[in-house]
């Protein structure tokens, strides 16, 4: 099973990717980012799609298409997202159906969106976490495959409650990502290509 990695942060979440050996074959950024140099230090493939357009007419299924042209020109079977910055259309999860993942830093269906951490410290939960589940188009929505629970504790910035939930990402989503991979290899595939 080839990974195809999207991200578009500092990149630590792929960097556990990579430490945990998985078979990434290509990594996709959207922006020059960290992601992007730990990428390139592992001599792995990088294709920056760049995302030049943050306006409200962006063309997020010509953006789509594009990634999926990356991903497709590398034989990825199963897409992983460590911290992708653009909202995906259609065409990702028509051509990986059920296989792409994301991790999230909450515990879903709570604090959805690009700033959940933030979320978490307004509403002033005294629990929150990270979440590994199967995307789908609804964003931060679909199967989860795994949770854990992160305390928030008092005088937390976002910075030091998303370290603590990233440690817990580092460790979680790597795990998760082999058993579906596992699961996939065992169970045989029902991708696209067989339909
Ligand atoms: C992670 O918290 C991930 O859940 C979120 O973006 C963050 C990426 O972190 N979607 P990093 O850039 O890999 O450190």
């Amino acid at each position: 099973m080839r990974i195809g990695a999207l991200a578009s942060g500092t990149g630590t979440i792929l960097e556990a990717l990579l430490e945990a050996d998985l078979a990434v074959a290509v990594v996709v950024v959207d922006r020059a980012c960290g992601a992007e140099k730990v990428a390139e230090r592992a001599g792995l493939p990088v294709v920056r799609v760049e995302r030049r357009d943050f306006s409200k007419s962006f063309d997020r299924d010509g953006y789509t298409d594009a990634v999926v042209a990356a991903l497709v020109e590398h034989a990825v079977d199963v897409v992983a997202m460590a911290g992708f910055g653009t909202v995906l259309g259609p065409s990702v999860h028509e051509r990986f159906a059920g296989k792409v993942l994301n991790t999230h830093p909450a515990l879903l269906p709570a604090f959805k969106g690009w700033h959940a951490v933030e979320g978490a410290i307004a509403a002033g939960v005294k629990v929150t976490g990270c979440t590994v589940h199967i995307a789908t188009l609804e964003v931060d929505d679909g199967p989860i495959l795994a949770q854990e629970a992160v305390p928030v504790l008092s005088g937390d910035t976002v910075e030091s409650l998303h370290e603590r939930i990233k440690q817990v990402e580092r460790r979680l989503y790597p795990a998760t990502v082999r058993e579906f991979i596992d699961a996939l290899e065992r169970d045989g595939t029902d991708g696209w290509e067989e339909r």
